[in-house]
């Protein structure tokens, strides 16, 4: 196998069961995911088979993207003994994956105790060409013996969500089907609330094997292939795998196998080659290259592989969760994540994708709608979590800093998605002028969010200005919050724009006016209101001082100023800070307000942002991974550039470095996307000015040569090449695929 040149390679040269490496290790293509365990599943391992939009609930407490069966088992055999590195001297490993080529690639060595050498090397990929196809070829040489080789491959039906957590373990599927035969094994899954199933059907080619069985044993399929070698000859296994939920398909079991039929007289070369140039297409717009500092370009690389992994722009029915298809943390929930943090990435490299991450929330409207309703207010309220349907499913309960239970709030009090979604439609539409998205589905987005806006916002008679009150902002340390800033700010900035973009589609397209006004019920008398509320609502800021008050309050709070970083240069808590009452502390969980000038950044002038940055930087204890790259990107905006890079790195190595301790459970998908809009908002300094020109105002790190990238803007490609001292901006236009 030709592996990618050093850039595209992340590589892993000692053996060790690692719940980090299994994120990091883990293929997806938007469809499904599975996490890098080992092919043999060690007992330590925690595997992970999901495929996007199959979410169950049973016993746990709200609904979990569902571990479905694991497909990609593989054990080798010595005259019946099982051949595993715990128990042999391992002469060569290596495991890597290829990001240019979207695979797992392993070799392995291994020197059993009867100084048998079984060398061991092959890769597996997830088809970015066919998304239900999963593929696995694995070579096996017997140096120097002649016993039989058993090759077993299995589909182990045991699977479990918290696999390691016996409080939260939950199974949410049963086995609804299996079939076993000499041709192939298929597997069904059935979730337990929703009867959504998955079928799993696999399909083994090998030659000059002995004999071959298939056995099942009923929550374990498997088929056992005896080779009995000649020594130095190569033997090869093919898996074929194809995977189709109910969600989606019709009879599953007959189209799998349809689906298998067709891939086996392609070939898995031939699948790898389409499954390489649909990536390669998408690779050849969305590379970012950095001269001058590998370390950074490849994290940036990874981080954009990750993201390309996770799009899948035929499913309008899904959205990302926050930590991808790649663990089980946060239940596979999506978060404003996806619209602030990710979504950047897809607006300009893949518009496609994200136009349909846009349509989950329109497909997920009436159940905003409905939300709202429910909590006494007008129009859509997004949920802070949602799943497959659109419900609020962020859990009432957690655990603390200690492990004491507490009541979640977020589902509660974090209104300010509702903003986010709207400001990602505005993002999508400048940058896109994709109107047909706006006028038939954008829009009613954008007024409903208004709407709510103006029902959520309370009036205070005394001070004659609405008031936000009862909310949690970004920083999620405190609850129960007056007038927020972000949110206030931010949906003011909903109703406005919506108040705008009423007069341009009246305007420029009246039917289409009419069509939405119609069906959402919107009139004149309304909008009046609208616009009275967007005028009174309270925004805490004292423009004399420039320092912006996060909310009403924060600043009686008790102070504390970070001194000290651990070894992976994140922040330690300062001294005598209580845990539990993280509410009387100045200390922020990411960023806030400075969250909300980067979002906006065209209605605060230099000095504002500054000084805000210089205040809630010390302040600030980067406890999420959506922190680091707006602080990198508000650091170059200032002008503290070594700050900014130091951020830059905490964001783009979170998941290589593990520095936010958790990547076990699953990839910081939006700390991806905030490393890629640190690279192109930050060291690029791209932005859109008022008159929706886009303008380039770059900084380099002093030891980075060059970077260069390209942008879709307005329905044009572009290449932007930057040096110490030039910038170079062509118009690929022809090569635009769209
Ligand atoms: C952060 C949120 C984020 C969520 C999911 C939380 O820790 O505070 O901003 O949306 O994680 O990533």
């Amino acid at each position: 196998m030709k592996l990618s040149e050093e850039k595209w390679l992340i590589k892993k040269n000692n053996f060790e069961v690692s719940p980090v490496n299994e994120t990091i290790f883990t293929l997806s293509n938007g469809y499904l995911g599975v996490r890098g365990t080992f092919e043999d599943l060690f007992f330590n391992e925690t595997p992970g088979t999901y495929v996007a939009g199959i979410f169950d609930k049973s016993e746990s407490q709200v609904k979990e993207l569902v571990n479905l069966p694991y497909f990609w088992g593989l054990k080798i055999y010595l005259k019946y003994e099982y051949l595993n590195p715990f128990e042999c001297e391992i002469l060569d490993y290596k495991r890597i994956l290829d990001m240019k080529q979207g695979l797992l690639y392993k070799e392995m060595r291994l020197k059993d105790k009867k100084n048998r050498i079984t060398k061991i090397e092959g890769y597996r990929f997830l088809s970015h060409d066919n998304r239900n196809l999963a593929l696995m070829k694995y070579k096996i040489v017997p140096e120097n013996y002649k016993d039989r080789i058993t090759l077993e491959y299995f589909i182990d039906g045991k699977t479990t969500n918290s696999t390691f957590h016996p409080k939260e373990r939950v199974k949410h599927y049963f086995l609804s089907n299996h079939v076993v035969s000499d041709d192939y094994l298929y597997l069904e899954a059935c979730t337990r609330d929703k009867n959504y199933k998955v079928g799993i059907l696999s399909s083994v080619e090998a030659e000059n094997y002995h004999s071959k069985v298939s056995r099942n044993y009923i929550d374990f399929i498997a088929q056992s292939i005896d080779i009995d070698p000649v020594p130095q000859n190569e033997y090869t296994i093919n898996i074929y795998t194809s995977i189709l939920d109910s969600r989606r398909y019709d009879n599953l079991h007959e189209n799998n196998l349809k689906e298998i039929r067709k891939a086996k007289n392609i070939g898995i070369e031939k699948l790898l080659e389409n499954h390489k140039k649909k990536l390669e297409k998408r690779w050849n717009v969305a590379d970012i290259k950095i001269y001058g500092d590998e370390k950074a370009d490849k994290a940036l690389r990874f981080n954009i592989f990750s993201l390309l992994s996770l799009a899948n722009p035929d499913d309008e029915m899904v959205s990302i969760g926050a930590k991808g298809l790649h663990g089980e943390g946060y239940k596979g929930h999506v978060f404003w994540d996806t619209e602030i943090f990710m979504l950047p990435f897809y607006i300009y490299e893949y518009p496609e994708a994200a136009r349909s991450f846009l349509m989950y929330r329109y497909y997920t409207l009436d159940k905003a709608r409905e939300n709202a309703k429910k909590n006494g207010y007008q129009g859509a309220q997004y949920p802070w979590e949602s799943a497959d349907t659109g419900e609020e499913e962020t859990p009432k309960w957690g655990e603390d800093y200690y492990g004491n239970k507490v009541r979640i709030w977020t589902g509660d009090m974090e209104y300010h998605i509702t903003a986010d979604i709207a400001f990602s439609i505005r993002e999508y539409l400048r940058a896109t002028d994709d109107w047909e998205f706006f006028l038939n589905y954008g829009a009613e987005i954008f007024f409903e969010t208004a709407r709510f806006w103006v029902s959520r916002a309370e009036y205070n008679k005394d001070k004659d200005r609405y008031e936000i009150n009862k909310v949690i902002g970004p920083d999620e340390f405190h609850e129960h919050v007056k007038n927020n800033f972000y949110t206030n700010y931010l949906a003011r900035w909903n109703i406005k724009e919506a108040l705008k973009y009423i007069n341009i589609i009246k305007e420029k397209f009246p039917e289409s006016y009419n069509k939405i006004s119609r069906k959402i019920n919107l009139v004149e008398s309304e909008l009046k209101k609208w616009k009275e509320v967007s005028n009174k609502i309270f925004i805490p800021w004292n423009k004399t001082t420039h320092l912006i008050e996060q909310f009403e309050g924060y600043f009686k709070l008790e102070d504390k100023i970070i001194t000290k970083y651990n070894e992976k240069n994140m922040p330690e808590w300062p001294e005598n800070v209580d845990l539990t009452k993280l509410n009387k502390y100045q200390l922020i969980k990411q960023a806030d307000v400075l969250m909300l000038m980067h979002l906006l950044s065209e209605e605060f002038d230099y000095e504002t942002k500054k000084i805000n940055f210089e205040y809630y930087e010390k302040r600030t204890m980067h406890k999420s991974s959506l922190s680091p790259s707006i602080y990198a990107i508000m650091g170059l905006t200032i002008g503290n550039h070594s700050k900014a890079y130091e951020h830059f790195l905490r964001t783009a190595l979170v998941d290589l470095e593990d520095n936010q301790g958790n990547t076990a459970l699953g990839l910081h998908a939006a700390s991806a996307g905030g490393t890629w809009q640190a690279a192109i908002y930050g060291f690029g300094g791209m932005n859109i000015d008022k008159d929706e020109k886009l303008n380039f105002k770059p900084w380099l790190p002093p030891h980075w040569k060059s970077m260069e990238f390209n942008i879709y803007y307005k329905k044009k490609l572009f290449n932007v090449k930057i040096t110490q001292n030039h910038i170079k901006i062509n118009d690929l236009s022809s090569l635009n695929d769209k």
